[in-house]
């Protein structure tokens, strides 16, 4: 099952969603989310005992798909206090709760403390004091894990590299062989895991297996110096795939290596996995309304009520999203730009792309839209950001509904 099939299947059932709710209009097909971790958790069932899926909710953090995903079982990702208050909303049990972040405020920390999930992974030794003081002031013991930067070489865009030489994420591998010598000697907290994250839309699985024999050398060290470690955290990163047999063959060469490489010697250790767009990517649609059909020079322009404010991911990293036409009758295909309503040349959603011929009033679907589309709009030109529909079991119901006027300036004080 996947984006397009959803789409055909229920393209009546959509239209008449559109009527009550208006465009733009995310959809969210809850039976494909479903499946995607079904699949993960069939594979990973084959290949390890002890193992947390923990749902990256920046992909969508939306309140009803997040406590359908801990309906599963899952755990959940956060890195930031609003992630992981949605996420105690949702239901995600706290001992599954993973928290990330390469800046963490103090009060985050506090948060995080105080709500007594599983683990902070740090990003440096200075947040490990942080941790340590803030904890001390609780009263408390600490339980974190080190981000360690395992500088490896990737294929992605090159702001969804994060395990790459010179950024800002995670501790360089021979400081993190320092500040193991360094973590024992305080008191409060306890060194249990190692944390790395590629980057986003890893395309193979080879990187991956680079960085886990990098890491697992200190997980090793580690053991020598004493310390009991429980976990390794591979991150996420995984793209989206729509069969399972697509994700047993991108999962099953590194499962296999941390088979071999670490649990031979390593017993009972907990794998963790963050994934984030391979579970929701593929779940939603946007659904938009056309304007206005109009020729600049020798460009066809069709102008949308979607914006990169509802979904950002075209205009910030040049992706393109499959467009469907779901009212079109024409046979005729033409030659088609799609831009939005915002005041920005970057407000493009596709440059020379065939469609049937389109007129005023059209219903375009952009496809795989699931992740990091809602949770990365904005109000951006003042628009109100759009509902959200969720269709499960062939019924709709609304879970969002679009912002209003008033909504726009209900926190400003004047
Ligand atoms: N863990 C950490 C620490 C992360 O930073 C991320 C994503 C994930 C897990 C989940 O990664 P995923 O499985 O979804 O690839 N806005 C970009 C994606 C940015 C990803 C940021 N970190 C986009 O629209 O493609």
């Amino acid at each position: 099952m996947n984006n397009m099939f959803v789409l055909s299947k229920h393209k009546d059932l959509l239209l008449n969603i559109l009527e009550k709710y208006g465009t733009p209009l995310y959809v969210y097909f809850t039976d494909i989310i479903k499946e995607r971790i079904m699949n993960l958790k069939e594979i990973l069932d084959q290949n390890f005992e002890n193992y947390l899926i923990a749902y990256a909710c920046k992909a969508c953090s939306l309140l009803y798909i997040c406590k359908y995903i801990s309906s599963f079982g899952l755990g959940a990702e956060v890195v930031s206090d609003g992630e992981l208050y949605i996420a105690l909303k949702a239901g995600f049990e706290r001992n599954k709760i993973v928290f990330d972040g390469v800046s963490k405020s103090d009060y985050e920390i506090k948060y995080a403390l105080s709500q007594d999930i599983y683990t902070i992974n740090c990003e440096s030794f200075d947040e490990v004091k942080v941790i340590s003081s803030i904890a001390e002031g609780l009263g408390m013991d600490v339980n974190i894990g080190l981000r360690v930067n395992p500088e490896i070489k990737l294929q992605t865009h090159n702001y969804l590299k994060t395990g790459t030489k010179y950024n800002k994420f995670g501790i360089d591998f021979n400081d993190a062989i320092m500040i193991l010598d360094l973590i024992n000697k305080i008191k409060n907290v306890k060194l249990k895991g190692f944390h790395f994250h590629l980057g986003s839309n890893i395309k193979s699985p080879e990187p991956f297996i680079v960085a886990i024999d990098k890491i697992s050398k200190l997980i090793h060290l580690a053991f020598k110096k004493g310390y009991k470690i429980e976990y390794l955290d591979i991150g996420g990163g995984i793209p989206i795939l729509s069969n399972k047999e697509g994700l047993h063959n991108y999962l099953f060469p590194i499962l296999e290596f941390i088979r071999k490489k670490l649990l031979s010697n390593v017993e009972d250790l907990r794998i963790i996995l963050e994934p984030g767009r391979s579970i929701v990517g593929d779940s939603a649609v946007l659904l938009t309304r056309v304007n206005y059909v109009k020729n600049v020079d020798k460009r066809k322009w069709i102008l949308i009520d979607a914006g990169m404010n509802d979904l950002i991911r075209p205009a910030l990293y040049g992706v393109f999203h499959p467009i469907e036409c779901l009212s079109c009758v024409s046979n005729r295909i033409e030659n088609y730009s799609i831009g939005g309503p915002i005041c920005e040349s970057s407000d493009v959603f596709a440059k020379d792309i065939k469609l049937p011929t389109v007129r005023r009033g059209d219903i375009l679907a952009f496809l795989r839209v699931g992740a990091y589309g809602i949770s990365m709009s904005s109000n951006y030109n003042s628009r109100r950001r759009p509902a959200v529909v969720v269709i499960e079991n062939n019924n709709f119901r609304l879970i969002k509904r679009r912002e209003n006027l008033e909504d726009l300036i209900s926190n400003e004080i004047v």
